[in-house]
């Protein structure tokens, strides 16, 4: 299978990575050269992590199966995985464009916007539906599949084949709403961990997600993980479709350019 990743960042890499250790050579498109030289490094650097573990055998190998390109219209006849930031102009525009191009499944890695919304700008629609993984997606197990109103049924067990034939764990979603599965969950635990943040540290709040609630991280170290500006962008989702998602303080930290981990400060200083 031949397979387009749409975004190169960490989400798009990730991905791009996990199609190609399980054999399939994949394309990872952006629009700037530079973006995708840090994700090439990016999939070096967990292969490599991933070689010292024996999870993978030789690193070169699936490295010789990525490509990368600044070129929308390689994606013809590519299964497409979408992964650009949660903007659904920025999102329907690029699926507008790619969607004549292929009749293979188009998916979208979006965590909080709905499919049915998207897929009006896809090109016989039934073949569009969410391929959500969590960051990392290297390591993370679950893949939600997502069916928006528009998904014929044979298009959504195709997808759910191929999460399992990377040895992922696939969870059908046939419910298009806010946050899918996981979310729904996860972001309800983020709004509670903001509103302790005027009484106690983020150290604090984290000991307790870790301690006692057996997180593998801390809710405010995962904010901070999965980007502030990408949250950020979520919750404004959220208010849009009425979900209770919301950290007051995500607002005046992005705009001060404390993205998280990915720009050394965030919550934590990661620098
Ligand atoms: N590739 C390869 N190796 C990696 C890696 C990657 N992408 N990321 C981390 N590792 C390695 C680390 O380098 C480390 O290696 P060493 O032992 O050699 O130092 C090893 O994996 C273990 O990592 P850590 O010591 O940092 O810590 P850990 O044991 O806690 O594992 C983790 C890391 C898997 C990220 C774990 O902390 C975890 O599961 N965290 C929660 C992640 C999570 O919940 N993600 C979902 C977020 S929500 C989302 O993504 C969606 C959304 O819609 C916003």
């Amino acid at each position: 299978m031949k397979v387009f990743v749409i975004g190169s960042g960490v989400m798009g890499s990730g991905i791009g990575q996990v199609f190609a250790m399980a054999g399939h050579e994949v394309t990872l498109y952006d629009v700037k050269e530079e973006a995708l030289k840090k994700a090439m490094e990016g999939i070096r650097w967990s292969l490599q992590k991933l070689q010292e573990k024996g999870s993978v055998k030789d690193v070169e190998s699936v490295l010789s199966r990525i490509f990368t390109s600044r070129d929308l219209s390689e994606a013809r006849d590519h299964l497409v995985i979408e992964a650009v930031f949660e903007d659904i102009k920025v999102k329907s525009d690029v699926l507008g464009r790619v969607s004549p191009l292929t009749d293979e499944i188009i998916a979208s890695n979006t965590s909080s916007l709905p499919i049915t919304e998207l897929s009006r700008a896809v090109r016989n629609p039934e073949r569009f539906l969410g391929m959500h993984f969590f960051n990392p997606p290297v390591l993370m197990k679950l893949v939600e599949v997502i069916r928006g109103d528009n998904t014929s049924e044979e298009r959504f067990r195709e997808a759910l084949d191929i999460v399992k034939s990377l040895g992922k764990y696939p969870l059908p979603v046939r419910k298009d709403v806010f946050g899918f599965v996981v979310n729904r969950i996860l972001f309800r635990l983020f709004t509670s961990a903001c509103a302790l943040l005027t009484q106690y540290t983020p150290h604090e709040i984290d000991y307790v997600a870790i301690k006692e609630l057996g997180m593998p991280m801390g809710l405010i170290m995962l904010l901070d993980y999965t980007g502030l500006d990408v949250n950020y962008d979520i919750s404004k989702e959220a208010e849009r479709r009425g979900f209770p998602f919301k950290c007051d303080v995500l607002e005046g930290m992005v705009k001060s350019g404390k993205l998280g981990r990915k720009s050394g400060q965030g919550f934590y200083d990661w620098s």
